[in-house]
């Protein structure tokens, strides 16, 4: 039916972090960033326009939603409304398998997913590049989950700048170990701009972040796990630590959490080559190289067992499609 569209998209796990805006409208990072779309937990979206209706409908695995997820969605659907030329409303029901809010990043997969479709049933052409910055203005890290595998989120100087693209990267697997999947206290977006008036490293955050890229950007096109992983790791406790240090402070990490990266740090000592990372959330994802992956798996459910965590609580994830 021409003015219906569903699109499906993967999370993505940041390597390199985006944590701050330059440009809270536009959605402009403070540097860029770097990421891995995984094959698990999509969001799948379908948007049917409703000329009829007098508002959108937004239902979130089948439950209508109101409030600030629905406004948020509206605005989304202006700005494609806008492009397009349209002033129909839509039905947008979206379908999550991530926990919402857990730092399983399901801001990113919601709104590469919203912005596939909804471009798709508005009748927009977008490539890949438009379609990342349309995915920006909905939450700065969908842009990376329009990209199949690793993507690299240039800051740019502008909204035209501001995209990302695929980056040739050596095979990974992550090791994601689920310490919670409650509701966080404090968004990533309040959280970065608590970071951004607050913290008084936010300036060595920003240069540091822009070094880290760099880096990283040489480390995947030599092929170099280790560096990957090295840079990866110091890079999210650089993160945590800057968040922690703003007023009042915020802490992700749980105790589950330190005991995952220990562990982690551990291995490494033992043969088993990982290298933690986690989001603006209590949950842990190690990088792996993918003959070691079952491995590292294997260790966690046994530390994941000792700490209370479920049986589900650790699976083994690949890089994934595009939206
Ligand atoms: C810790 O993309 O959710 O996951 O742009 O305000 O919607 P908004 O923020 P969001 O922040 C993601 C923060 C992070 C790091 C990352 O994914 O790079």
């Amino acid at each position: 039916t021409p003015g219906t569209a569903t699109a499906r998209a993967y999370p993505n796990i940041a390597l390199v972090k985006y944590w701050g805006k330059r440009d809270e409208e536009l959605i402009l990072p403070v540097a860029g960033s770097l990421s891995l779309t995984l094959d698990a937990l999509p969001t799948t979206t379908t948007v049917r326009l409703a000329p009829d209706a007098e508002a959108d409908a937004f239902a979130l695995n089948d439950a209508p939603q109101t409030g600030e997820a629905a406004a948020r969605v509206s605005r989304f659907l202006d700005r494609v409304r806008g492009l397009a030329g349209s002033g129909a409303r839509a039905v947008v029901d979206s379908r999550n398998e991530a926990p919402t809010g857990a730092g399983l990043a399901s801001s990113a997969s919601g709104f590469a997913a919203l912005a596939t479709a909804a471009a798709r049933a508005y009748g927009l052409e977008l490539a890949p590049r438009e379609l990342s910055r349309l995915a920006r203005r909905g939450s700065g890290s969908a842009a990376r989950s329009i990209v199949p595998g690793v993507a690299v989120w240039h800051a740019g100087d502008d909204d035209a700048g501001s995209f990302a693209e695929p980056v040739p990267a050596p095979e990974l697997r992550m090791v994601i170990a689920t310490v919670d999947t409650a509701q966080k206290a404090v968004s990533s977006r309040a959280a970065m701009r608590r970071t951004a008036l607050t913290s008084p490293f936010f300036p060595a955050w920003i240069t540091s972040t822009e070094e880290s890229l760099a880096a990283m950007l040489e480390a995947c096109a030599a092929g170099d796990f280790t560096r990957i992983g090295r840079i990866t790791e110091a890079h999210a406790m650089r993160m945590h630590a800057v968040i922690q240090s703003c007023d009042p402070p915020i802490r992700y990490l749980a105790p589950a959490s330190v005991a995952l990266f220990d562990r982690i740090a551990a291995l490494r000592g033992e043969g088993l080559e990982a290298y933690g990372t986690a989001d603006a959330g209590p949950n842990v994802c190690a990088i792996v190289r993918p003959e070691q992956a079952e491995e590292l798996a294997d260790e966690l459910r046994g530390l994941g067992g000792r700490l209370g965590l479920g049986a589900e609580a650790v699976r083994v994830v690949g890089p994934g499609p595009g939206a």
